[in-house]
């Protein structure tokens, strides 16, 4: 069980790319989990559309294959049964005009409900789908699209994405979503900034060091090798998951919850990174790619031998140093990491406060570390605080490095759920707030781009990087030039 939700009136959630990776062990999933919890009603109607011929027992067949994988155990029949009710398969090939008549006829628009069009496909089709919906009469009043990243490859092919769906439906109805925006963590962070007044206070160059953001995965590519190797790691994670939770952290408070009042404060966050670009790159970013190595106990290829592209120089690994011109953040670096083949997963923000301005302990006592606060997105999520104590018992005052921790499984002794549940509802709903604005992700390529430009300027390989380590030395150096060192949870 999750903590209750309120229910939402019956409703259509049309997914085009139906049978894809993300519906299956995303979009279902998070649905079932839904529908499961009584959110979703009986009544709606959730349908999956894809090009090839399935019947609707083969779709359900499909379907209850993704849930038991999803689930392992936990699938009692009765719910479903209850959920596959409200699935059903259309075929449309969405690049051809034929069938989508008859698409339109069966989905029977009715301005009085909601209608959410999911596009978990290439971002190629992302147009003409939306103009087809346009020209077959399904925008109406409460329809709603939205749009999977990645939003094009740099400014420019985002912008003409964005043009071209805002030629179809109005900024209001569009919701790009940015998936760890609805992890609980990351909303978490909203609610720790300014739900508390203990750490508002602190929260400036005054008694911040430095900010840490580490996105780690164990996994390699898989089976996206086509689409990862046109990508990489700045593409794939940083302008967008990891500049999202620098938003976070670093955003003014926002005077209410209202969707444009946080994200205006994100953007004013964006605009005011300052550029990496041909003149700093080389200090400010690393880029790796990895090699052959361990990973999860077994060995793995390269990423070279991976996609069979030995010429390949996409990175799967980026280090940055970014810094904000502004008056809160002047001087505090945010270190972003993020890479494939990690020795762990692990996705985590850690705010290192400054050192203690004079010790009055003798050197028996220890060295004394800043304080620090680490929020975990995942695995187990929570929230720690790094203080220092004293070490219990006689033989003189010794002081020891301990966490106050939280973990929220066992605080709050419900399931966390999945990002795409929240997301998906909240597109239901008609609540935007945890979306990206165009504005946004235009502001996140602009600074993007820069750096993209100078890595393909300096004509350099990536650092190569063993697979089941934490990137080139390079990273370590990015850091520990400027006396500071990356974060590992240890006393
Ligand atoms: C996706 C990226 O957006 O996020 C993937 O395209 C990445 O490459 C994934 O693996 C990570 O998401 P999560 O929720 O598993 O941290």
């Amino acid at each position: 069980m999750t903590a209750p939700a309120s229910q939402v009136d019956p409703f259509d959630l049309v997914i085009f790319g139906g049978t894809g990776d993300l519906a299956v062990r995303k979009l279902l999933p998070a649905l079932y989990h839904r529908y499961a919890d009584g959110q979703i009603q009986p009544g709606s109607r959730l349908i999956g559309v894809a090009r090839d011929t399935l019947s609707q027992a083969d779709y359900h067949t499909r379907v209850r294959a993704a849930l038991a994988k999803a689930q392992g155990e936990d699938l009692p029949e009765d719910v479903l049964q209850g959920f596959l009710k409200l699935v059903s398969y259309h075929a449309l090939d969405a690049r051809k005009d034929d069938g989508w008549s008859q698409f339109a006829a069966a989905m029977q628009p009715d301005s009085d409900r909601v209608c959410v069009f999911y596009l978990a496909t290439s971002p190629e089709i992302f147009i003409p789908i939306c103009e087809r919906l346009r020209e077959h009469g399904l925008n109406h009043g409460k329809v709603r699209v939205v749009v999977e990243k990645p939003i094009g490859r740099d400014l420019k092919s985002a912008a003409a994405i964005n043009d071209a769906v805002g030629r179809c439906f109005a900024e209001q109805q569009t919701f790009r979503i940015d998936h760890y925006l609805g992890k609980e963590t990351v909303q978490n962070l909203v609610a720790l900034r300014f739900g508390n007044a203990l750490f508002e206070p602190l929260w400036n160059a005054g008694h911040i060091d430095h900010v840490q953001i580490t996105v780690a995965e164990t996994i390699g590519v898989e089976w996206r090798a086509g689409f990862y190797d046109g990508a990489g790691a700045l593409r794939d994670m940083v302008q967008n998951h990891l500049l999202q939770l620098l938003c976070l952290v670093a955003m003014e408070p926002p005077a209410s919850l209202a969707p444009d009042a946080i994200r205006d404060e994100k953007l004013k966050v964006l605009r005011a990174l300052k550029p990496i670009n041909e003149s700093n790159a080389a200090q400010c970013s690393v880029r790796g790619q990895y090699r052959a190595g361990a990973s999860n106990g077994g060995a793995v290829p390269g990423y070279l031998e991976e996609i069979a592209r030995p010429e390949s120089r996409t990175e799967t690994f980026v280090a940055l140093k970014a810094e904000l011109g502004n008056w809160r953040w002047a001087g505090v670096p945010f270190y972003l990491r993020t890479g494939k083949r990690l020795p762990e997963r692990v996705s985590e923000i850690v705010i290192t406060f400054r050192a203690i301005p004079h010790s009055i302990f003798g050197e028996h006592a220890g060295p004394i570390s800043p304080n620090k606060l680490v929020l975990r997105l995942q695995p187990d999520e929570g929230v720690k605080l790094w203080l220092m104590n004293k070490y219990p018992g006689p033989g003189g005052l010794r002081l020891r490095r301990v966490a106050l921790d939280m973990s929220f499984a066992e605080a709050f002794g419900v399931r966390n759920p999945d990002a795409y549940e929240r997301l998906l509802m909240d597109v239901v709903r008609g609540n935007p707030t945890l979306f990206m604005r165009r504005d946004e992700v235009e502001a996140a390529w602009a600074w993007a781009d820069p750096i993209l430009q100078a890595w393909e300027a300096s004509n350099e390989a990536p650092k190569s990087y063993t697979a089941g380590t934490w990137g080139p030395s390079a990273a370590v150096a990015l850091i520990e030039r400027d006396g500071r060192t990356w974060h590992e949870d240890a006393p």
